[in-house]
């Protein structure tokens, strides 16, 4: 596969862990420049790192900004960033809301405003927006993660539209359970707030909603946004990209 999206230049963020991470290095595989965002690009990702924290409006226009001073064009934007809160909703802290729908909602839609420019004088211009089976379904507890991520459906529909004419194609890739640290954090919290002990929680809590009792590796989730990045995902557009272990076939 190496070299088929050679000459083109991608914005990730979140390239400093998990499905982030993955997705800037399957992009370069492919032969890519790739500017790897991130709250702590110090972690050390693939890419050229530039720090930001996307909760601010004005990084993230800086980000895009970066990215068109380094590589003198913009083809594929990768909205991949984002944290999680487990609460339930009469105890969920206003400040969390805020912040993940600054990262999870507002964040892919300032880089989708600031990098117009830069995808339609692509051509082939990709917005990817990594979103999640919970941008399709609930689960208890996960006020904002949720709502942000269903908002996602609705910006990537939006973009779809805007874009048909101008050679841009908007996508929201959905996952289940990825094995990465942000799964690997909530199990304290998914334990308090279900009451059960931590040990249980990947089986009773996690992987219950899967059909397939699995998690997701990264790279799985870095292939589907490379195919999608690439010449056949021309005619993926406005929808949303399920991989979910069959979670939603119920
Ligand atoms: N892991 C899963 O099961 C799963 C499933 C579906 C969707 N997702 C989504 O995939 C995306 C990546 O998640 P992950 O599991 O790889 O998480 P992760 O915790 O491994 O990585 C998230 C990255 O985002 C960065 N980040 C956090 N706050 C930031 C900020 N304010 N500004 C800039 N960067 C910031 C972190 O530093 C980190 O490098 C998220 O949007 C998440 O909602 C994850």
């Amino acid at each position: 596969m190496s070299g088929e999206l050679a000459g083109r230049a991608a914005l990730v963020t979140g390239a400093a862990s998990g499905i982030g991470r993955a997705v800037a290095a399957r992009l370069l595989d492919g032969g890519m420049e790739v500017l790897s965002v991130d709250l702590r690009p110090d972690q050390g990702g693939p890419g050229v790192p530039h720090q930001a924290d996307l909760t601010s409006p004005e990084a993230n226009e800086r980000a895009v900004a970066a990215a068109l001073e380094r590589f003198g064009r913009l083809d594929v934007v990768v909205a991949n960033a984002g944290v999680q809160h487990v609460a339930p909703i009469e105890e969920f802290p206003l400040e969390r809301w805020q912040t993940i729908v600054s990262l999870l909602l507002t964040s892919p839609f300032l880089l989708a405003k600031h990098a117009w420019p830069a995808l339609r004088a692509s051509g082939h211009g990709r917005f990817v927006a990594i979103a999640s089976v919970h941008g399709l379904v609930a689960s208890p507890f996960k006020a904002a993660y949720v709502s942000a991520k269903h908002g996602v459906l609705g910006l990537v529909k939006t973009l779809a539209l805007e874009g048909a004419s101008e050679g841009i194609t908007a996508t929201a890739v959905c996952p289940a359970y990825v094995r990465t640290p942000l799964v690997e954090k909530q199990i304290a919290d998914q334990a308090k707030a279900h009451k059960l002990p931590e040990e249980q929680v990947l089986e009773q809590v996690i992987l219950a909603p899967h059909a397939v009792k699995e998690l997701i590796e990264p790279s799985e989730v870095a292939e589907v946004v490379a195919f999608l990045a690439g010449p056949a995902g021309r005619a993926f557009t406005g929808v949303p990209v399920t991989m979910d272990q069959g979670w939603t076939a119920r």
